[in-house]
């Protein structure tokens, strides 16, 4: 058997340094190194990886530098999930061969989407091993009837395996050799020969990066699920991002219906399209955008506005809530959920200055409805009119949606993809659409009302009644 290597890892950027050193000298970061030792595997699963021993890399086949002509593309036929949204933020499904890190917060739903997903792999005839490291056999089987119970697929595809040692996982995986292999979570498995507790840095990386090396050469496609900090970010050193192919990042509050998959990462297709779910008691079900209409469009309320916003190659109808309520001068509170607060406060102070509202003793909360995340700044003149609405108890009309980004100057800033925006809102009941002046003068079915200024849209907020049926 080959002999141990004793390595340093940095637990910020993942370096390796041969000895010990107080600083790292790739990221700079104090303090950072650990100890730890590598053991090469022997054996099947040692070959499967690749070898990094001797003895194993004997056995292995050696690759050997091909033209880029002859390289085969026939392989990257995907394994649609046949959950229509994990397909489309996917590009399709998934590459076999590939690694995907499916990220979020505890309880959003990981657990529930990948079983899902599996469920829905083993009902097409292909064999997914579940490898579970937090949950019992049993739970999952509970999870699993809660979510379909009429339709359990053929016993032999699912196969279900609790344990937290990555040797033997893979063992296992070797021998079964499934069309795709989830670890339920990457935090929580480990490699006996390895220092350090599960999740430890050291751990991590020598864990992700024999499935990765398992994913590669087999062509089995590697489904991690992994934990969030407190900050979203994905916990373990960002090397973790690196190594794998797809990260999918789940977000929503876990006191909302919505929940949203995101790609942050996709080495085979785009990271702007965004899958859609609602979490029910049967599971996450898959939302069809049009649902997310505003119901409040019908009958408005003062501080609440509708905003065309774009995920991905669809538009979104997005319902910004705001209150304005006194406070005390010089300690007035801004409150956000699923808006950004520091843009949020940027529209306060362009709204006093360019609007002449005085909101420097208003306390102010602004919301997304439903915990969508908005980013985009072509939500800023919903925001702005919620506010300047709660403010002056004033409504916008009935069936009416506002889209532009405001400058600091108080003046609206043209926004991507108008006559996309336009189009779906439209589709969607919107009979007047307030828009950056300039932009698109006209558009069947629906009447634009050109904004200049952040004032002329206040303006329009205290018009008596907006000319909405023009067309
Ligand atoms: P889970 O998938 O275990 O979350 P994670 O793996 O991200 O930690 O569970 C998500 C939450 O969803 C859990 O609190 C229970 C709830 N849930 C439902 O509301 N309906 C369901 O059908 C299931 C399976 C879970
Ligand atoms: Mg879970």
């Amino acid at each position: 058997m080959a002999k141990s290597r004793v390595s340093f890892l940095c637990g910020n950027c993942g370096a390796v340094h041969p000895k010990w050193l107080g600083k790292c000298p790739e990221c700079g970061g104090w303090n950072t190194l650990e100890r730890f030792v590598e053991t090469p595997v022997a054996g099947a699963v040692g070959a499967a990886l690749g070898g990094d021993g001797g003895a194993a890399r004997a056995g292995a086949e050696m690759p050997r530098p091909r033209p880029l002509p002859d390289v085969s593309t026939d392989a990257v036929a995907r394994i649609p999930t046949g959950i229509g949204e994990l397909d489309r933020v996917l590009g399709g499904g998934i590459v076999p061969g590939s690694v995907v890190l499916l990220g979020g917060e505890p309880g959003i739903g990981k657990s529930t989407l990948l079983l899902q997903a599996l469920l829905s792999l083993a009902r097409a005839d292909r064999t997914a091993l579940y490898a579970t490291s937090e949950e019992s056999p049993q739970q999952i089987k509970l999870r699993a009837e809660r979510l379909d119970s009429a339709t359990l697929p053929d016993p032999s595809r699912l196969l279900l395996y609790a344990d937290s040692l990555l040797d033997r996982m893979l063992e296992h995986a070797v021998r079964l050799k499934p069309s795709l292999l989830a670890v339920d979570s990457i935090q929580l498995v480990a490699r006996h020969d390895v220092d350090g507790a599960p999740g430890s840095v050291v751990q991590l990386r020598r864990c992700c990066h024999d499935l990765v090396s398992f994913a590669k050469r087999s062509g089995c496609a590697v489904v991690l699920v992994g934990h969030v900090t407190k900050d979203g970010l994905l916990s373990g050193p960002k090397m973790l991002e690196h190594m794998v192919d797809v990260v999918l990042s789940f977000e929503g509050d876990r006191h909302h219906l919505h929940r949203v998959v995101r790609a942050t990462k996709n080495r085979f297709g785009s990271t702007q399209e965004v899958g859609l779910f609602e979490m029910t008691g049967v599971g996450l079900v898959e939302v069809d955008d049009s649902r997310l209409a505003s119901a409040q469009m019908a009958e408005p309320r003062p501080g609440s506005a509708t905003a065309p916003t774009l995920a991905g190659s669809r538009v979104m109808l997005a319902e910004i809530q705001a209150l304005a309520a006194s406070g005390f001068l010089g300690n007035a509170k801004r409150k956000t959920s699923g808006v950004d607060a520091s843009r949020v406060g940027m529209l306060v102070a362009v709204l006093e200055k360019h609007g002449g509202l005085r909101l420097a003793d208003q306390d102010i909360y602004v919301a997304s409805a439903g915990g969508l995340r908005l980013s985009e700044p072509a939500v800023d003149l919903g925001v702005a009119l919620a506010i300047a609405g709660a403010h002056l108890r004033r409504a916008l009309p009935a069936h009416a949606a506002v889209v532009g980004e405001i400058s600091l100057a108080g003046d609206l800033r043209p926004v991507r993809q108008i006559e996309q925006r336009v189009e779906a809102v439209r589709r969607r009941g919107v009979r007047t659409l307030l828009l950056p002046a300039g932009q698109l003068q006209s558009a069947p079915g629906i009447s634009l009302v050109p904004i200049r200024r952040v004032s002329d849209a206040i303006d329009q907020l205290l018009a008596p009644a907006m000319k909405s049926d023009r067309s």
